[in-house]
């Protein structure tokens, strides 16, 4: 039985006196026995909420992160420094970074084996444009990316560690669901490619998250739909409407 995982991606939003006082106002009335809850603020916040959630259930998460150890990348942030307040998950791959920041699946690939080395979670971020799916593109090319962003990767890690979140890109920031039926059939396609990398055992031990337009209205049919394992939320997990999602 897989445990359900509902993390919040605040994205560019709250700096840390306003991260505080939300996380704050949530912390003792969001359900953390059933589901493993992630906050992912910004970068600026995350020591300041990494103590605010100390004894609590609530994991932190980070947005992104670069995968060298140390050096001269200005501007940027290492797993270890994560490692060292506290974060336990990380997003990467999000479309957001895909298209503003050009990253690629490779690039994915190098950041979630990095987190990987100091055992943060990596949020794998999927999901096809509204073009590939109108094309009926949408398997091969979210079946690329899964195969390239996640390649090489140890089972054992793969099956205990790994966090795969499926956002439709036309679905993010929209107001546009995917509809239940549509989600979960994509995750159990993800889950098809995860066995044939693997095998069925590691496939069926893995979380596959559901983003894109998640708030309390659409969060109980999606999160018990046979495949989905969670939901990465964006515009709602900025409000008490996250409580209300962790609490389907
Ligand atoms: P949204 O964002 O919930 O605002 O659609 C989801 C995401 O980008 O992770």
């Amino acid at each position: 039985m897989r445990k359900k995982i509902i993390a919040g991606n605040w994205k560019m939003n709250y700096c840390v006196n306003r991260a505080e006082a939300f996380v704050d106002e949530i912390k003792d009335t969001i359900n953390t026995d059933e589901v493993d809850v992630v906050i992912c603020p910004n970068f600026m916040a995350l020591d300041r909420i990494s103590d605010l959630i100390d004894g609590t259930n609530i994991k932190l998460g980070a947005q992104n992160v670069y995968p060298e150890d140390k050096g001269a990348y200005t501007g940027e942030t290492s797993v270890k420094m994560l490692s060292a307040i506290g974060v336990k998950y990380c997003i990467v791959g999000h479309s957001e970074r895909r298209q503003y920041f050009n990253e690629t699946d490779e690039f994915v690939n190098k950041k979630a084996k990095k987190l990987l080395e100091v055992d943060i979670c990596p949020i794998v971020c999927v999901g096809e444009t509204l073009e590939e799916r109108e094309s009926n593109n949408m398997f091969n090319v979210v079946e690329k990316q899964v195969r390239n962003s996640l390649d090489g990767i140890d089972k054992e890690l793969m099956a205990n560690k790994v966090v795969i979140a499926y956002e439709p890109i036309w679905a993010i920031g929209t107001g546009k669901t995917a509809t239940a039926e549509q989600a979960n059939e994509m995750c159990k396609h993800i889950r098809d490619v995860i066995s044939k990398m693997y095998d069925e055992d590691t496939a069926q031990k893995v979380r596959i998250q559901y983003g894109g337009s998640v708030k309390p209205s659409n969060a109980n049919e999606i999160l018990n739909m046979s495949d989905i394992d969670g939901a990465l939320v964006g515009g709602a997990s900025l409000t008490n409407d996250f409580v209300a999602i962790v609490n389907y």
